[in-house]
């Protein structure tokens, strides 16, 4: 029975059946006020656990004191988020662009790829997944995704095959713009991707003059046990775009470029009213320092390491991910176990492969609670 108010909603999502209406760290309070652990984390979103002090005060701070400016004028806030991030990313990633979403980050990455290159075709990688604008659509991979690119006359991107270096041989060639890819498919299943074939795209991406984007949004700040997935794998792209967990759930993206992006951008060719807005900066800026100050990089590669070593003791047949972002493969139906795993009030993630559950939590999640997210699993595997 649906209430009234959702009756006037586009029934475009699945819904999980909670209501919450409070969080902290990785814990949701319903309407009853029954406590739910989230190792979904908002759609591995919660990067600093829900409503963390510390970015809700710097976001009421900074609304009290000049809640929007547009990018017509320099802040202060926006400058310091892309020093940090220039900081925080490897070599030579340096300039940033602020928007809104992981999609419009992808977009962007893939407007500045074609501009710099000249040349329009893109490959990205099957079970790739990086937004539901129509560009980053056409390298979606799967019907429904495909369908809305094609639908808009849009070319779909070249495919290369997951983790396959001869397929990355075959399918690059130097009429293409870019190589979108994630480092940790998150929609796959958190299929992570090996550093042979990520170091394998760097090298063919410089000789044949394309540009590689490391498509971040879910694997990046801090979720992959390092700030960057690029880190953690020694591959420096030419592009790297971040949202999610970047304002810990205050809606900012990112693309942070490398010379062979950057070079020759001017005014006017790239915009976004909201993008790099003062309060988005200041819940980022907060994010980074609690990311920093609270180690959560580090709490996300030991507590990963503790549920993977869990589900494999647990009778996982596979465990694919890196830090928190996990994919666990008991050989059995994941959207059955998230459904039994409601009923002991722990949220979980599915994903494009039916057997694998997804586990992105907050960062800040605890050996204690993810032993709690184990214990359930232990039950419903029983
Ligand atoms: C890897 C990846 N790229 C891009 C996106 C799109 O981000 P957004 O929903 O913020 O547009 C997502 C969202 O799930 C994602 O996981």
């Amino acid at each position: 029975m649906l209430r009234a108010g959702e009756q006037a909603l586009l029934p475009v999502y699945a819904q999980m059946p909670v209501r919450p209406v409070s969080g902290r760290g990785a814990w949701l309070v319903d309407e009853s006020g029954a406590e739910w652990l989230d190792a979904y984390g908002g759609h591995a979103v919660a990067s600093t656990g829900h409503s963390h002090p510390r970015v809700v005060s710097a976001i009421a701070e900074q609304a009290g004191r000049l809640f929007f400016y547009s990018t017509a004028v320099p802040h202060p806030l926006r400058e310091q988020l892309a020093a940090a991030l220039a900081e925080r990313c490897p070599g030579p990633l340096g300039r940033v662009f602020f928007c809104n979403s992981g999609a419009e980050a992808n977009e962007n990455a893939l407007h500045l790829a074609r501009k710099a290159t000249g040349r329009k075709a893109v490959a990205s990688v099957t079970g790739g997944w990086h937004g539901r604008t129509v560009a980053t659509l056409a390298c979606c991979d799967g019907r429904s995704y495909e369908a809305g690119a094609v639908r808009a006359g849009m070319a779909l991107s070249a495919r290369v095959a997951f983790d396959d270096v001869a397929s990355l041989d075959s399918v690059l060639d130097d009429t293409m713009a870019a190589l979108i890819v994630e480092p940790v498919q998150g929609m796959a299943g958190a299929r992570d991707c090996s550093v042979e074939f990520l170091a394998a795209a760097r090298r063919l991406c410089t000789e044949r003059g394309i540009a590689l984007l490391f498509d971040e949004v879910q694997c990046g700040v801090g979720r992959s046990g390092a700030f960057t997935a690029a880190e953690l794998y020694g591959v420096v792209p030419d592009g790297l775009t971040l949202a999610k967990g970047l304002g810990s759930g205050y809606p900012i993206g990112a693309v942070v470029a490398g010379p062979m992006l950057a070079m020759g951008i001017g005014v006017g060719d790239l915009g976004s009213t909201f993008g790099g807005g003062p309060v988005a900066c200041a819940a980022a800026l907060a994010t980074l320092s609690v990311i920093a100050d609270e180690d959560l990089t580090g709490n996300a590669a030991r507590v990963g390491a503790h549920i993977a070593a869990g589900a494999r003791a647990l009778g996982a047949r596979k465990v694919w991910g890196r830090g928190l972002l996990l994919g666990l493969d008991f050989g059995r139906p994941a959207k059955e176990l998230q459904q039994a795993l409601f009923a002991h009030r722990i949220l979980t993630g599915t994903s494009a492969d039916p057997n694998v559950l997804r586990i992105m939590p907050p960062l800040t999640l605890t050996v204690h609670e993810a032993d709690l997210l184990l214990a359930g699993l232990r039950e419903v595997l029983a």
